[in-house]
């Protein structure tokens, strides 16, 4: 067991597209077993293996709250085979310490994948529920994309990247969500409807 090294934003290899995973060996199985303790260890819902300079197909999450016991659910070769939904939230990352910011995400996520044994599983997560849009996020990090990409408002991600130091946001790389922002502020204005009404 061991604590790996977090890279952080600015690291070219964080932008890498990482490789299919072949065989589950003890190689691999160590490698994840010391990804769940270097996520444990900083506090993490997810950690993908680029974040730990492996260009490999591989993430872990745990999105069990403080008072319940650990949930380890580890991800190879994962594939999403359905999204749907629209949701902004806050989202921060091992790689960008202390820095939060609004994306957008879908709200409900079917993911295929191995576990650390190499089984096949299929997951689902819904309702805009923590899982969710953890899965999405670390999935992203298996092709170089970061959350930052996702942003909602550039001028937060801006300030909030600033604050804390870190290399400024890649504009190039955000992404078009045009479908997604038209779900979120109909979501928002039906939430201020509703809330109007309960007045
Ligand atoms: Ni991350």
């Amino acid at each position: 067991m061991a604590i790996l090294k977090i890279l952080s934003y600015g690291n070219p290899l964080l932008r890498q597209k990482s490789k299919e995973v072949g065989k589950i060996s003890k190689k691999i199985r160590i490698l994840i077993e010391n990804m769940l303790d270097t996520m444990y260890a900083a506090n993490g819902v997810g950690l993908a293996a680029p974040q730990v300079g492996e260009n490999l197909r591989i993430f872990v999450i745990d999105v069990s709250k403080e008072n319940e016991p650990y949930n380890p659910l580890v991800f190879v070769n994962p594939k999403i085979i359905k999204k749907s939904g629209a949701i902004c939230v806050k989202e921060g990352c091992l790689s960008f310490p202390e820095a939060y910011v609004n994306v957008r995400r879908y709200s409900d996520v079917l993911v295929k994948a191995l576990d650390i044994n190499g089984r096949p599983f299929v997951m689902e997560a819904k309702g805009g529920e923590l899982l969710a849009y953890a899965i999405q996020h670390e999935n992203d990090h298996l092709d170089g994309i970061l959350f930052i990409d996702h942003s909602r408002n550039i001028f937060e991600a801006t300030e909030a990247l600033n604050k804390n130091n870190l290399p400024q946001i890649e504009e190039d790389r955000l992404i078009k969500e045009d479908e997604l922002e038209e779900q979120i502020l109909a979501n928002e204005a039906l939430n201020k409807a509703n809330d109007e009404e309960r007045q």
